[in-house]
């Protein structure tokens, strides 16, 4: 019997879950000495989707940001959670990246690394595994754990037993979905304490309501530390209250130790973030949801698939989809779903929900997976589906990161052609994100607005007068009813056309034109890549002909249905 430790999640998974990672860095400084005061195992305050969202929306650097936290933090651990080979991206990167990455990572304030990946495939995790131990930090080998008819205990404590060889120092069970019950957490955590001689963590979301029982279980069996989030930002798709879990275990032989009225101050300060976030707060995010049990899509995918189908104008296809993603992921042999297989079975599910035919058109992600680009499937894959999408292509069967070539140099002297490489970690912020990075080097990143909280407007609060500048003079309008009025409250959405204009399918980033003024294509042609959902999507021509104008570059950011180019006969 010895007392729970916690790691506080307040700074990256609880504001990634439920606000879709926009914490700024200046909201974090003024709390940070206190939560280095409370005594936490740690505190997990960058990686996962914190790098991508700091380039992508909030014109931040992630390492000034990593850098800052470890000015105010001395005393608390700083962790980091770290996709194994995909780093903080969404694809498999060469070693050499890796190597580099975990090392500035290391250098620049991270102690503990997170490292996980998606197919619980260890070769994906042993080049930063064992670069992070060569720095001397703390390496929590985790499980991503799901369910299905091969993730048995038995299975999962193999893996826990290849993480011990490979010189972790703790296994953790991340439970992204927030899928595990009392029981599967005693059963699990026994018998990973049983076999294997490392501290065991368990990291689990609130979605399914179920997760303060599974987190007593897994104390009662003997779990070490468990994962928490301040309570205003916990609940929902996020982590469970802190001061719950800490106040439940008070003056029992799992006792935390720590200071509940320091929490409370804390908890004070997020509060005040969380209405400062409040037009940011998903509804459907923030609340329990038991389809969790039967869809098992993880909190993080869940709020990204709802701003996703928003951004496409189909959010009555939410249900659809739902049930959509089993069914493609059990077409991908099960994998768990965590970023970046999250990504691609919801990407897959939402093209084949919103196309009307299911693989009528199947992502470069789908392909390249089921040909084991991103490892080991962890059961066999729909073959029909295999032929569809490769045809008689190879499969790759050595890890996948053995089939990339070094990244760094060119991409060093391309940055340094174009005197875009201030600091050496530049580099990695290139590689990693090349068009969104690019853009954020060259200084033409754009902080995105912080919006405001959404008033309601019925029959007896909308204003019915209004001050109205007109060249510095001010004149008070009044609205006064002249019999039935209809209110316009929103905007007329404008619809753009232009004879034979090729259409935007939907809103994302243009990150490759493939096509100039002049050429001649065909029906079917790929003229263009979007960037959309965190995937590429080819935007194929709709008819044959000439391109006689383009009216985006890459690098543009377009809504659904923008005209992209024209394409006379
Ligand atoms: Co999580």
């Amino acid at each position: 019997m010895a007392k729970v430790k916690i790691i506080e999640t307040g700074l990256r998974d609880a504001h990634q879950s439920l606000i879709a990672t926009r914490m700024r860095t200046e909201d974090m400084v003024p709390i940070l000495e206190d939560m280095d005061n409370v005594g936490y195992f740690s505190l997990e305050a960058w990686g996962g989707a914190t790098f991508d969202t700091c380039i992508r929306f909030l014109n931040e650097d992630p390492w000034e940001r990593l850098r800052t936290i470890k000015q105010h933090v001395t005393k608390t651990p700083i962790q980091m959670l770290l996709r194994g080979q995909n780093l903080v991206g969404y694809k498999h990167y060469a070693d050499d990246v890796v190597k580099e990455f975990v090392e500035k990572s290391y250098e620049n304030g991270v102690d503990v690394f997170r490292i996980f990946d998606a197919l619980n495939d260890s070769r994906n995790m042993e080049m930063s595994i064992k670069t992070a131990k060569e720095q001397g930090a703390y390496v929590q080998g985790t499980i991503s754990y799901t369910i299905s008819p091969v993730h048995t205990i038995d299975a999962y404590v193999d893996f826990a037993k290849d993480l011990e060889a490979m010189d972790c120092d703790a296994i953790t069970i991340k439970d992204m979905a927030g899928l595990i019950t009392p029981n599967v957490a005693r059963d699990l955590v026994t018998a990973l304490k049983d076999e294997v001689s490392l501290d065991v963590n368990l990291h689990s979301h609130c979605t399914s309501g179920m997760t303060l029982m599974s987190y007593q279980a897994a104390i009662d069996a003997g779990v070490d530390i468990v994962d928490t989030a301040i309570s205003p930002f916990s609940g929902g798709t996020s982590q469970p209250p802190t001061e719950s879990v800490v106040a439940s275990l008070k003056d029992t032989p799992h006792d935390t130790g720590i200071d509940l009225e320091l929490l409370s101050k804390i908890k004070e300060y997020f509060a005040e973030l969380n209405e400062k976030y409040a037009a940011l707060f998903d509804p459907l995010a923030s609340r329990v949801d038991t389809d969790v049990l039967i869809y098992q899509v993880p909190g993080g995918m869940l709020s990204n698939l709802v701003s996703q189908l928003k951004q496409q104008s189909a959010i009555d296809k939410y249900p659809d989809v739902l049930k959509e993603i089993p069914r493609v992921r059990k077409d991908l042999g099960y994998p768990p779903l965590v970023t970046p297989t999250s990504q691609i079975v919801g990407v897959q599910s939402v093209m084949n929900v919103l196309s009307g035919e299911r693989y009528s058109n199947i992502t470069k992600e789908v392909k390249e997976y089921l040909k084991g680009a991103y490892g080991r499937p962890p059961a066999p894959i729909n073959e029909d589906l295999y032929k569809q999408a490769n045809g008689d292509e190879e499969r790759i069967t050595v890890r996948p990161a053995d089939l990339l070539e070094p990244e760094l140099d060119d991409a060093r002297k391309k940055l340094e052609s174009e005197n875009l490489m201030k600091k050496e970690e530049d580099v990695l912020t290139y590689v990693l994100y090349p068009t969104v990075g690019e853009k954020f080097l060259k200084g033409e990143a754009v902080a995105e607005d912080i919006p405001e909280p959404k008033v309601e407007y019925t029959a007896s609060n909308i204003p019915n007068a209004y001050d109205v500048e007109v060249d510095g003079e001010v004149f008070n309008v009044k609205i006064l009813p002249t019999g039935y009025m209809e209110m316009e409250l929103s905007s007329q959405e404008i619809k753009k056309s232009i004879e034979n204009g090729l259409n935007s399918p939907m809103q994302g980033m243009i990150v490759k034109l493939k096509v100039k003024v002049g050429d001649n294509i065909s029906e079917g042609d790929t003229v263009a890549v979007l960037e959309a959902m965190k995937m590429e999507n080819d935007i194929k021509a709709d008819r044959s002909g000439q391109i006689s104008e383009i009216f985006v570059s890459e690098g543009d950011t377009v809504e659904k249905d923008d005209i992209l180019l024209v394409i006379d006969d």
